[in-house]
């Protein structure tokens, strides 16, 4: 009974108005693969906190600050957007340097790549211990810490890792740090949802657009598919389904971060290919697809547009998006010169258009 009366008003409509989301974790790149995709997120999102790990790491306040500027020179002329900077943990960044950048607003959130766990990773933390001195300092000083929440033990299966490290290395900071705003990043599992549920208010997730819809059947049946290839790996089917009853329940601790993330497509179709997904040309579309798919169009808003502002204690946005409900075929790849990529969704029809 309390439910229907506090729900917000079914969402029956052809066309959907939203106020302006934010994308809580995007990897934007450098040079001229930023170039090709900022706005792609600029476009849909008013906000986005962007990824550290370029190659060498953003590591300090300075090099944010620089990096920012060069997200907003790649935009074109006119597009209001703010990059929402975070800095890159390693075993030996000074605390110190953190605080500043924080206090200066340059930098918003702290990344933790558990070292080699993913693109990029090799300057990660080696031993969560190592950074203690970083969090103690974050906490204190109010700064989230963002998660990439694999452990990368060879003898841990790749299927795992996400759930042993809640068990190893998540559950014990929380508990030595129980003041400090943490963020599980991409979560992949229904271990991830239920430690997100039951835990503290100080934890909250991001949820993708493509481990919504992808399980790792859609990866491997039928031959190998590396464009639906991410880390961490999409998992079985329960544990998709477990993350889009997550992201529908209208629970503010899960929130809109796509992790698109660009690579050439000459380097995922490879003996050895990269991870990621790149889904930011079509980030709404897919995530309305979705709620849609769950009869949860009323539920896009808060995930996409409020619960995140709310956990980063940042004002909401004032525009509004327009979602058209209409055929949109995805291209097959999106291609500049030097650049082609194969994006989310490639050849299928969306269902939805996004009209800015
Ligand atoms: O699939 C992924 N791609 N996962 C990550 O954690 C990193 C990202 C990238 O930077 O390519
Ligand atoms: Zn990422």
């Amino acid at each position: 009974m309390t439910d229907t009366l506090t729900a917000p008003a079914p969402q029956t409509k052809d066309v959907l108005t939203l106020r302006q989301p934010d994308d809580w974790h995007v990897h934007l790149r450098d040079g001229d693969m930023l170039n090709f995709c900022a706005d792609y997120t600029a476009r849909q999102f008013a906000r986005a906190i962007v990824m550290p790990n370029l190659v060498p790491p953003i590591t300090t306040e300075a090099m944010a600050a620089a990096y920012r500027d060069r997200i907003l020179a790649a935009l074109p002329e006119g597009r209001v957007f703010e990059p929402l900077m975070t800095a890159y943990l390693t075993d030996t960044i000074d605390p110190e340097e953190i605080a500043r950048g924080f206090k200066s607003g340059v930098l918003t959130a702290c990344k933790l790549y558990p070292a080699n766990a993913t693109t990029n990773s090799a300057h990660g933390v080696s031993d969560v211990k190592k950074i203690y001195g970083v969090l103690e300092k974050m906490q204190e000083i109010d700064m989230p810490l963002l998660v990439h929440g694999e452990v990368v033990s060879a003898d841990i299966d790749i299927f795992d890792r996400e759930a042993i490290f809640l068990e190893q290395i998540l559950g014990p900071v929380i508990q030595a740090f129980p003041r400090l705003r943490v963020v599980l990043e991409h979560i992949t599992t229904e271990d991830s949802v239920r430690f997100v549920e039951d835990g503290p208010d100080t934890i909250a997730a991001t949820i993708t657009a493509h481990h919504l819809r992808i399980d790792r059947n859609d990866m491997l049946v039928g031959g190998i598919r590396p464009h639906a290839y991410c880390l961490p790996v999409a998992k079985r089917r329960r544990h998709r389904e477990a993350l889009r009853a997550a992201a529908v329940s209208g629970n503010p601790k899960f929130f809109l971060g796509t992790d698109s993330a660009p690579h050439q497509r000459k380097d995922k179709e490879s003996a050895c290919g990269c991870a990621g997904i790149f889904s930011a040309p079509n980030a709404m579309e897919s995530y309305a697809k979705t709620f849609e798919e769950m009869g949860a169009l009323e539920r896009l808003e808060g995930f996409a547009s409020e619960f995140g502002p709310r956990f980063y204690q940042l004002p909401l946005n004032e525009g509004t998006i327009t979602l058209r409900r209409r055929p949109q075929a995805i291209p097959d790849t999106l291609t500049v010169p030097g650049i082609e990529i194969v994006p989310f969704h490639a050849g299928e029809d969306v269902g939805w258009v996004f009209e800015g």
